[in-house]
Order: structure tokens, then sequence, then C-alpha cells
């Protein structure tokens, strides 16, 4: 597709008109790409909190091991974070989306990604304390903590596809997709059991 782009029109109570240009398209692609491998650096950190919660005490070599890992992660996570939210902003401040009424999405979307950036901010702090062997917590706290980043993208990725203009049946489609969630996490844990 030339430079020319396509006109994506919203009709309806969010109405908005934005020129989708191939180099927009572009930024676009690898705003998700970044999103996607900074997420995989956030799911995978509490993992090794899980496992690091289970050393046992005198373990020296396995602990060492596992922050090491911890560690290089926690580098390579906040590399992603940097071009993943640049790109985001660029989408947002040059091309216009997002702004204007009816936009609410957008506004509930930075809310989450504050959000997210106080998890990552957490998970710093977590393996500070786990390098001056101050954890004090189980690892079923650290794999129900592994959840909270597969709900918050959940969240962005719904707003920003779906865009919400009608909020009540957008909380009700949450609703039930909770309850889905509820009820397979509940099978999951009673067959682990
Ligand atoms: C500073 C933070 C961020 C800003 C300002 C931002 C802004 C934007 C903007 C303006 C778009 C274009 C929407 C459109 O074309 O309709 C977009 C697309 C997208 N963003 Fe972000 N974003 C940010 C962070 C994130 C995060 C943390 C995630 C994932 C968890 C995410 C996931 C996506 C996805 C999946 C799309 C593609 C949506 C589509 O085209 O259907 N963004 N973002």
């Amino acid at each position: 597709m030339a430079l020319g782009g396509q006109l994506f029109a919203r009709p309806g109570p969010g109405f908005f008109l934005c020129v989708y240009t191939a180099q927009m398209l572009w930024i676009k692609t690898l705003h998700i790409v970044f999103v996607a491998s900074w997420f995989a650096g956030l799911f995978y950190l509490p993992r090794i909190f899980v496992n690091l919660a289970e050393v046992p005490p005198g373990s020296e070599a396995e602990r060492q091991r596992l922050l090491t890992m911890a560690r290089r992660l926690m580098r390579f996570t906040h590399l992603l974070m940097v071009p993943a939210l640049a790109l985001g902003i660029g989408l947002w401040a040059g091309y216009g989306i997002g702004w204007g009424p009816g936009q609410g999405w957008m506004h509930v979307k930075w809310l989450a990604v504050l959000l997210v950036l106080g998890y990552h901010h957490v998970c710093m702090r977590m393996l500070k304390r786990f390098e001056r062997g101050e954890n004090r917590r189980s690892e079923g706290w650290y794999r129900v903590f592994n959840e909270v980043p597969v709900l918050l993208m959940l969240l962005i990725v719904s707003l920003v596809v779906v865009k919400p203009t009608d909020w009540g049946g957008f909380l009700t489609d949450w609703l039930w997709g909770l309850l889905v969630l509820a009820v397979f996490g509940g099978l999951a844990w009673w067959r682990r059991r």
C-alpha cells in the first residue's frame, strides 16, 4: 500500500476519522511486537520468583542461578518497554488516534498502562528483596501475582480492538469473560491439588 493509505471511519457516538497510512501501520506493527515482547518478560519474571520462593534454605548455587536469570530478564524487559511505550505515544500524539470526544477507551488505556508500569516496578522491588534474601511470600502467592499482567493485557487489547462506546455492554462482556476464566482457573487449581 502506498503512503496515501486508506480512510477509516467509525460511525456512531464515538465517531472519528483517521487516515491509515502505510507508515502508521508499520509503527503500529512495531508497537504490537515490542508490547508483546515486553509482556513476555512480565509473564516470565514472576515464574522465576515462584522458583526462587521454592528454593530450600542452603541451596545457594540454585538461588544464585535463578537470581542471575531474573536480573538478565529484568534488564531485557526494561529495554523492550521503552520502544513499546514510545511507539504507542507516537501513534497517539503523532496520528491523533484516541483524541477527541467519544474516545474514552484511550483514557482507560492510559490508566491500564499506568497499572502495567506499576506492576513492572513492583517486580523490580521484589527482585531486590530476593537478592537481599528477605522474601517472606509463598510460591502460591507469586502464582496468583503472575495472573495480574494477563488480566491487564486482556483489558488493554480489548480496549484498543473494541474501542467501546457502549460501556455497559463492554462491562457485561468482561464479567462473562471473568466468570469463564474463574471456572477454568478453579478447575485447573482443583486438578493440581
Ligand atoms: C504509553 C502507552 C501506550 C500508548 C500511548 C498506546 C497507544 C496506542 C495507539 C494510539 C494505538 C492505535 C490504535 C488504533 O489504531 O486504533 C495503539 C494500538 C495498539 N496498542 Fe497501544 N499504546 C500504549 C501501550 C500499549 C500496551 C501496554 C499494550 C498491550 C498490553 C498495547 C496494545 C496495543 C495493540 C494490540 C494495538 C493494536 C490495536 C489495533 O490496531 O486493533 N498498547 N496503541
